[in-house]
Protein backbone atom coordinates (compact mmCIF):
# COMPACT_ATOMS: atom_id res chain seq x y z
CA UNK A 1 0.00 0.00 0.00
CA UNK A 2 1.44 3.14 -1.19
CA UNK A 3 1.61 5.30 2.38
CA UNK A 4 3.54 8.77 1.32
CA UNK A 5 4.08 10.02 -2.84
CA UNK A 6 5.73 13.17 -3.78
CA UNK A 7 5.60 14.31 -6.88
CA UNK A 8 7.71 17.16 -8.39
CA UNK A 9 9.01 19.02 -5.60
CA UNK A 10 11.74 21.89 -5.32
CA UNK A 11 12.38 23.88 -2.75
CA UNK A 12 14.99 27.21 -3.43
CA UNK A 13 17.14 28.98 -0.73
CA UNK A 14 18.41 32.51 -1.40
CA UNK A 15 20.76 34.41 0.08
CA UNK A 16 20.61 37.48 -1.31
CA UNK A 17 21.33 37.30 -5.24
CA UNK A 18 22.19 33.97 -4.54
CA UNK A 19 20.16 31.14 -5.31
CA UNK A 20 20.51 27.72 -3.96
CA UNK A 21 18.14 25.02 -5.50
CA UNK A 22 17.99 22.21 -2.98
CA UNK A 23 15.44 20.14 -4.73
CA UNK A 24 14.66 20.01 -8.06
CA UNK A 25 12.12 17.94 -9.66
CA UNK A 26 11.97 15.02 -6.51
CA UNK A 27 10.01 12.70 -7.10
CA UNK A 28 9.44 9.56 -4.39
CA UNK A 29 6.72 7.02 -3.13
CA UNK A 30 6.88 5.22 0.01
CA UNK A 31 5.07 1.36 0.44
CA UNK A 32 4.14 -0.25 3.78
CA UNK A 33 6.90 -2.47 4.91
CA UNK A 34 9.17 -1.18 2.50
CA UNK A 35 13.34 -0.40 3.72
CA UNK A 36 14.85 2.67 1.79
CA UNK A 37 17.81 4.36 2.32
CA UNK A 38 18.14 7.88 0.88
CA UNK A 39 22.13 8.43 0.01
CA UNK A 40 23.87 11.37 -1.29
CA UNK A 41 27.13 13.74 -0.46
CA UNK A 42 26.55 16.37 2.14
CA UNK A 43 24.53 19.33 0.71
CA UNK A 44 22.76 17.37 -1.39
CA UNK A 45 19.10 17.83 -0.43
CA UNK A 46 18.50 14.64 1.86
CA UNK A 47 17.83 17.03 4.82
CA UNK A 48 15.50 19.27 3.07
CA UNK A 49 13.65 16.06 1.10
CA UNK A 50 12.99 14.55 4.58
CA UNK A 51 11.37 17.89 5.90
CA UNK A 52 8.92 18.38 2.66
CA UNK A 53 8.39 14.85 2.89
CA UNK A 54 7.08 15.33 6.81
CA UNK A 55 5.57 18.57 6.53
CA UNK A 56 7.92 20.35 8.31
CA UNK A 57 8.80 22.53 5.42
CA UNK A 58 7.38 23.68 2.74
CA UNK A 59 8.14 22.80 -0.94
CA UNK A 60 7.73 26.01 -3.67
CA UNK A 61 6.41 23.55 -6.10
CA UNK A 62 5.14 19.88 -6.26
CA UNK A 63 2.99 17.79 -3.65
CA UNK A 64 3.29 15.79 -0.68
CA UNK A 65 0.61 13.09 -0.06
CA UNK A 66 -0.16 11.32 3.03
CA UNK A 67 -2.29 8.42 2.65
CA UNK A 68 -3.79 9.83 -0.17
CA UNK A 69 -4.54 13.02 1.76
CA UNK A 70 -2.68 16.23 -0.04
CA UNK A 71 -0.09 17.67 3.20
CA UNK A 72 1.14 20.61 0.71
CA UNK A 73 -0.34 24.22 1.17
CA UNK A 74 -2.40 23.16 3.81
CA UNK A 75 -2.59 25.44 6.96
CA UNK A 76 -0.01 24.56 9.39
CA UNK A 77 -2.61 22.82 12.08
CA UNK A 78 -3.30 20.29 9.75
CA UNK A 79 -0.08 19.62 8.52
CA UNK A 80 0.65 18.94 12.23
CA UNK A 81 -2.53 16.80 12.61
CA UNK A 82 -1.31 14.31 9.63
CA UNK A 83 2.37 14.48 10.64
CA UNK A 84 1.26 13.39 14.92
CA UNK A 85 -1.31 10.72 13.84
CA UNK A 86 1.05 8.98 11.21
CA UNK A 87 4.74 9.87 10.99
CA UNK A 88 7.59 9.07 13.48
CA UNK A 89 10.81 11.19 13.06
CA UNK A 90 14.42 11.44 13.71
CA UNK A 91 16.53 14.75 13.03
CA UNK A 92 19.50 14.90 12.89
CA UNK A 93 19.40 16.82 16.25
CA UNK A 94 16.31 18.99 18.29
CA UNK A 95 14.43 15.62 18.71
CA UNK A 96 14.23 15.77 22.71
CA UNK A 97 12.25 18.80 24.61
CA UNK A 98 15.97 18.88 26.98
CA UNK A 99 13.54 20.09 30.28
CA UNK A 100 11.53 16.83 29.38
CA UNK A 101 13.23 13.04 31.08
CA UNK A 102 13.24 10.56 28.28
CA UNK A 103 10.09 9.05 29.32
CA UNK A 104 7.96 11.84 29.67
CA UNK A 105 9.44 12.71 25.69
CA UNK A 106 7.95 9.27 24.83
CA UNK A 107 4.56 10.04 26.55
CA UNK A 108 4.48 13.46 25.24
CA UNK A 109 4.41 11.83 21.97
CA UNK A 110 2.11 9.19 22.69
CA UNK A 111 -0.16 12.14 23.66
CA UNK A 112 -0.28 13.81 20.90
CA UNK A 113 -0.61 11.02 18.59
CA UNK A 114 -3.26 9.06 20.37
CA UNK A 115 -1.42 5.97 20.36
CA UNK A 116 0.92 3.97 22.05
CA UNK A 117 0.26 3.34 25.82
CA UNK A 118 2.94 4.23 28.99
CA UNK A 119 3.27 0.73 30.01
CA UNK A 120 5.07 0.22 26.94
CA UNK A 121 7.96 2.90 27.70
CA UNK A 122 10.05 0.25 29.25
CA UNK A 123 10.20 -2.41 26.85
CA UNK A 124 10.51 0.55 23.79
CA UNK A 125 13.46 2.12 25.90
CA UNK A 126 15.18 -1.70 26.47
CA UNK A 127 14.77 -2.68 22.85
CA UNK A 128 17.22 0.62 22.14
CA UNK A 129 19.63 -1.03 24.71
CA UNK A 130 18.86 2.40 27.33
CA UNK A 131 18.03 0.18 29.84
CA UNK A 132 18.00 2.73 33.37
CA UNK A 133 18.18 5.88 31.37
CA UNK A 134 14.02 6.23 30.97
CA UNK A 135 14.22 8.75 34.28
CA UNK A 136 17.33 10.59 32.79
CA UNK A 137 17.34 14.53 30.83
CA UNK A 138 18.70 14.57 27.35
CA UNK A 139 21.63 16.51 28.81
CA UNK A 140 23.00 13.46 30.64
CA UNK A 141 22.54 10.93 27.27
CA UNK A 142 25.90 10.52 24.76
CA UNK A 143 25.23 11.18 21.09
CA UNK A 144 24.75 8.08 20.11
CA UNK A 145 22.21 7.21 23.39
CA UNK A 146 20.65 11.00 22.53
CA UNK A 147 19.60 9.47 18.65
CA UNK A 148 18.54 6.25 20.37
CA UNK A 149 16.29 8.36 22.79
CA UNK A 150 14.97 10.17 19.75
CA UNK A 151 14.07 6.61 17.71
CA UNK A 152 12.32 5.93 20.93
CA UNK A 153 10.06 8.73 20.81
CA UNK A 154 9.59 8.59 17.12
CA UNK A 155 8.76 4.71 17.52
CA UNK A 156 6.42 5.52 20.57
CA UNK A 157 2.94 6.06 18.31
CA UNK A 158 3.62 2.64 16.25
CA UNK A 159 3.96 5.27 13.37
CA UNK A 160 2.72 3.90 9.53
CA UNK A 161 5.96 6.80 8.21
CA UNK A 162 9.62 7.07 10.03
CA UNK A 163 11.85 9.31 8.35
CA UNK A 164 15.19 9.28 9.92
CA UNK A 165 17.91 11.64 8.99
CA UNK A 166 21.28 9.96 9.77
CA UNK A 167 20.38 7.39 12.62
CA UNK A 168 23.59 5.86 13.50
CA UNK A 169 25.97 8.96 12.32
CA UNK A 170 27.01 8.62 16.17
CA UNK A 171 27.11 5.30 17.06
CA UNK A 172 29.44 1.98 17.44
CA UNK A 173 29.42 -0.61 15.24
CA UNK A 174 27.86 -2.79 17.80
CA UNK A 175 24.97 0.26 19.04
CA UNK A 176 24.79 0.87 14.77
CA UNK A 177 23.55 -2.97 14.36
CA UNK A 178 21.07 -2.64 16.96
CA UNK A 179 19.61 0.74 15.74
CA UNK A 180 19.72 -1.06 12.01
CA UNK A 181 17.65 -4.28 13.39
CA UNK A 182 14.94 -2.26 14.86
CA UNK A 183 14.60 -0.24 11.86
CA UNK A 184 14.17 -3.52 10.24
CA UNK A 185 11.48 -5.08 12.81
CA UNK A 186 9.42 -2.06 12.70
CA UNK A 187 9.21 -2.17 8.52
CA UNK A 188 8.76 -5.44 8.85
CA UNK A 189 5.76 -5.08 10.58
CA UNK A 190 4.44 -2.93 8.42
CA UNK A 191 5.92 0.62 8.52
CA UNK A 192 7.31 2.19 5.77
CA UNK A 193 10.40 2.99 6.70
CA UNK A 194 13.14 6.08 4.90
CA UNK A 195 16.47 6.18 6.44
CA UNK A 196 19.18 8.81 4.92
CA UNK A 197 22.34 7.34 5.57
CA UNK A 198 26.06 7.28 5.03
CA UNK A 199 26.36 3.46 6.30
CA UNK A 200 26.93 0.88 4.13
CA UNK A 201 25.76 -1.76 6.52
CA UNK A 202 22.45 0.08 6.68
CA UNK A 203 21.87 0.34 3.22
CA UNK A 204 23.02 -3.30 2.74
CA UNK A 205 19.64 -3.91 4.93
CA UNK A 206 17.33 -1.61 2.61
CA UNK A 207 15.01 -2.83 0.03
CA UNK A 208 16.28 -0.44 -2.19
CA UNK A 209 18.69 2.87 -2.03
CA UNK A 210 17.71 6.34 -3.84
CA UNK A 211 20.57 8.37 -4.35
CA UNK A 212 20.38 12.29 -4.40
CA UNK A 213 22.74 14.50 -6.18
CA UNK A 214 22.12 18.35 -6.33
CA UNK A 215 18.96 18.14 -5.79
CA UNK A 216 17.96 15.55 -7.82
CA UNK A 217 17.49 11.98 -7.87
CA UNK A 218 19.91 9.64 -9.83
CA UNK A 219 18.94 6.71 -11.64
CA UNK A 220 21.81 4.02 -11.68
N1 LIG B 1 17.73 27.18 5.60
C1 LIG B 1 18.55 27.19 4.55
N2 LIG B 1 18.93 28.36 3.99
C2 LIG B 1 19.73 28.39 2.92
N3 LIG B 1 20.24 27.29 2.31
C3 LIG B 1 19.91 26.11 2.83
C4 LIG B 1 19.07 25.97 3.98
N4 LIG B 1 18.91 24.66 4.27
C5 LIG B 1 19.64 23.99 3.35
N5 LIG B 1 20.24 24.86 2.49
C6 LIG B 1 21.09 24.49 1.34
O1 LIG B 1 20.36 23.54 0.57
C7 LIG B 1 21.22 22.51 0.11
C8 LIG B 1 20.73 21.17 0.64
O2 LIG B 1 20.89 21.12 2.06
P1 LIG B 1 20.49 19.84 2.93
O3 LIG B 1 19.11 19.44 2.55
O4 LIG B 1 20.73 20.18 4.35
O5 LIG B 1 21.53 18.75 2.41
P2 LIG B 1 22.02 17.38 3.08
O6 LIG B 1 21.06 17.00 4.16
O7 LIG B 1 22.04 16.40 1.95
O8 LIG B 1 23.40 17.63 3.61
C9 LIG B 1 22.62 22.89 0.58
O9 LIG B 1 23.26 23.59 -0.45
C10 LIG B 1 22.35 23.79 1.76
O10 LIG B 1 23.42 24.69 1.94
MG1 LIG C 1 21.42 16.56 6.22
Amino acid sequence: MRVLEATELYRFYHAGDDEVVALRGVAIALDAGEFTALRGPSGSGKSTLVACLAGLDEPDGGVVSVLGERMTRRPEPERARLRARHFGMLMQSGNLFEHLTVRANIRLQMEISGHGRPGEIDDLVGSLGLDGLADVLPAHLSGGEAARAGLAVALAAKPQILLCDEPTAEVDAATEQLVIDRLVEVCRSGTAVLVVTHSLALAARADRTIDIRDGGIVHG
